[in-house]
């Protein structure tokens, strides 16, 4: 049983962590405990309660409220700010009552004087020692309120400690830099303002006390599930308390809420551990495998790609070559990017038109498709639903759809403009256009892009307050996909938004993985997957092998790195030589033995690319029979002795093989001594593990 309820208190439980708050004696609901589940539920420390201690500094200010509405003596970061319909922009919440249902706790809370309620929401996530938190405002009154910040939770760090702060950040091209750093009085903030998850940070954060590393220490870490604008704010008070709020983005931020209407926060979702930042990385895995993703933890398909190949010159014979030599290397979905619908010759021009070019594909897609399957091989689609080019048929219909104000021109990025997802006509366009395709063709897997950000954020013919579309869009976004979803259960989607725009817990409600990078030079690529991998687990990313920078850099190498995520190529074949083939084949079939331990797996970063030019990541099947290391090495100037890699999540006591070595040994010696490995500039290797006894 994982919430405990006592009069005034609540206790949640996971396999290894425990949570408290309470009412403290002035009334406040108080943050009590995050940290190692305590043997007794009376080890739990009370809450506290301080009166305060100067004008300057009242009970909001010195107490860790659980939920800080705006309003009083309260000058912190607070998780709720609205206005009510005669202007008054303060709140009070009181505790109303508590309930149980089973995993799940719900904490009343009610204004003092107006009809409004708060509900936390907890449930516990027992086995990934995660606690999920988020929010549902009720108006029981008969006025509208405008709700301007709400947060999904507040995750308060232990008193009087000096943490910091990991979180990632990058660019378009050059995703998931990991970043450390220690927190300060004051606001750290990490934001997305592009209505989508965006390429710059991500709503992903971790917590140490500034010696925690990827094996041990204390570890409090979280993620929001949601892919439009969100925030994070890590402050440190005047009285040294630490602190995560996490949620909606409030920038520009309004929402109507009208009598007798609710709004529901997205989930958050935090958890604790002792075992540094690569267990923190492992629950979130288990968790999005097991608890968020549709098909549950399913292995993926090698996939080929024809972007980096044609482009978009596609047609019926380009493909058909390129899916000829990808059948024969051994590939098993054959998916063909931008460039296959109505108008689409370059960037132009056709988002939206989608159905099949008739002087690409006379006779639709059926021919090709027939094709690839006849190669053994399932067929997917790209697609990017939510944008139109002003030079398509759907535009010069509707120009009215996009997102804009009517008195600004239209800033296009990438010729495109965005279609208005929170409106219901364009969802049902959308819904009904791409059910036909799916319908209408035997398409086993979708990549659905997004390639540019907002701009001239308008909604003119707004029901309500047309700041809502922030969130109304991402709402919109997901009843598309969802319906799609529910009338194709079959399909496997990707996420991508010119590479990893959009990557989160909330999409990957919609999709089954997500294109990382559009940045496919491997030694590139081997930070951007390691940052990616502190969130995601392998089987979510989607990883090609391309010509990128292949003057450079082996074809092994480049297939090293993309077996590190979900195996797919992108390189264009019909440049391939034989040989080449041959080789990828090999490492094509290679991967469909290791490919449940990589996807499925336990993941262990071991040197860290960002580190320095020599780095290993390592997988564990759960059973820890049978494992894979991958180590790669990029440009070491100078004459060196690489040091042994030191394996991880072996049993101590059993016997392992690692290939290429001639004696077995047991799994401490392997931790504790190293895989001895010899490489020289731009090389890597694959080595399996197995337990022999
Ligand atoms: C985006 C994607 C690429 C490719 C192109 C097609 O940039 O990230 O993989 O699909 O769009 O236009």
């Amino acid at each position: 049983m994982p919430i405990f309820s006592f009069p005034n208190s609540w206790i949640i439980e996971t396999r290894n962590t425990g949570y408290a708050t309470g009412m403290n004696a002035m009334g406040l609901l108080t943050h009590r405990y995050w940290g190692v589940r305590l043997p007794r539920p009376t080890d739990y420390p009370p809450p506290i309660a301080m009166p305060g201690w100067a004008s300057f500094n009242g009970p909001g200010q010195v107490v860790p409220e659980e939920y800080p509405a705006c309003g009083g003596l309260k000058y912190i970061d607070p998780c709720l700010k609205l206005t009510f319909s005669d202007g008054t922009r303060d709140t009070v919440l009181l505790f109303e009552e508590a309930s149980t249902q089973g995993e799940e706790l719900i904490l009343h809370l009610h204004d003092a004087l107006y009809p409004l309620r708060v509900n936390l929401h907890y449930r516990a996530h027992v086995a990934e020692d995660l606690i999920e938190r988020w929010v549902t405002v009720e108006n029981l009154g008969s006025q509208p309120v405008t709700l301007e910040r709400i947060f999904s939770a507040q995750w308060h760090l232990p008193r009087f400690g000096q943490y910091r702060l990991t979180h990632l950040s990058g660019k378009w091209l050059d995703e998931n830099h990991l970043q450390r750093e220690f927190l300060k009085p004051g606001l750290k903030v990490l934001e997305s303002r592009r209505i989508t998850t965006s390429h710059h940070a991500s709503p992903w954060f971790a917590i140490d006390r500034g010696t925690a590393d990827e094996d041990q220490g204390e570890v409090w870490f979280g993620a929001l599930a949601w892919s439009g604008n969100w925030k994070i704010t890590a402050e440190v008070t005047d009285f040294d308390s630490t602190r995560i709020n996490i949620g909606l983005n409030d920038w520009d931020f309004a929402w109507c809420l009208q009598p007798g209407e609710v709004f529901t926060t997205p989930s958050a979702f935090a958890g604790y551990t002792k075992g540094g930042f690569g267990a923190a990385s492992r629950l979130l895995h288990d968790f999005i495998r097991h608890s968020i993703l549709p098909h549950g933890p399913i292995t993926h398909k090698v996939l080929y790609n024809s972007w980096e190949a044609t482009t978009f010159d596609v047609d019926v014979q380009s493909q058909t070559r390129l899916a000829e030599l990808a059948a024969d290397m051994g590939i098993e979905l054959f998916v063909v990017d931008d460039g296959w619908f109505q108008g689409r010759h370059s960037d132009n021009a056709g988002l939206g038109d989608w159905w099949p070019d008739p002087a690409k594909f006379p006779d639709g897609l059926q021919p090709l498709i027939r094709k690839v399957n006849d190669l053994g091989m399932d067929f997917g689609l790209w697609i990017e639903p939510e944008m139109v080019n002003p030079d398509s048929h759907l535009y010069r219909a509707h120009p009215d759809w996009v997102i804009h104000f009517p008195s600004r021109p239209r800033t296009e990025a990438r010729n495109q403009l965005i279609l208005n997802l929170a409106r219901p006509d364009v969802q049902e366009y959308l819904i009904e256009t791409l059910d036909r395709l799916l319908r209408e063709n035997n398409i086993a897997f979708i990549k659905w892009d997004m390639n540019r950000n907002v701009s001239e954020p308008g909604w003119p013919d707004a029901p309500g307050d047309p700041r809502e579309l922030w969130v109304r869009y991402v709402q919109g976004v997901y009843r598309v996909w969802g319906e799609l979803r529910r009338r194709h259960p079959n399909v496997i989607w990707q996420s991508c938004s010119g590479g990893g725009g959009r990557a989160d817990l909330g999409i990957l409600h919609l999709a089954d993985q997500v294109w990382v990078s559009d940045n496919t030079e491997a030694t590139a690529r081997l930070n951007i997957q390691e940052g990616f991998s502190c969130i995601f687990p392998a089987s979510v990313m989607e990883a090609w092998v391309t010509d990128a920078a292949s003057e450079r850099i082996p074809l092994d190498f480049r297939f090293h790195v993309a077996m590190c995520g979900a195996l797919g190529v992108g390189g264009n074949l019909l440049h391939w030589s034989e040989e080449e083939r041959q080789q990828a084949a090999h490492w094509i079939a290679l991967y469909k033995e290791i490919r449940p331990i990589v996807q499925l797996g336990d993941q262990f970063r071991l040197l860290s690319p960002q580190q320095s030019p020599f780095s290993a990541v390592q997988y564990m099947s759960k059973d820890r029979s049978e494992g894979v290391l991958f180590v790669f090495r990029t440009h070491i100037p100078e004459p060196v002795m690489l040091p042994p890699v030191r394996l991880r999540g072996l049993d101590e006591n059993a016997l392992y093989e690692i290939e290429g070595e001639s004696e077995p040994r047991s799994g401490l010696a392997w931790m504790e001594q190293g895989v001895p490995v010899m490489l020289s500039d731009f090389s890597s290797t694959v080595l399996r593990i197995r337990r022999v006894s």
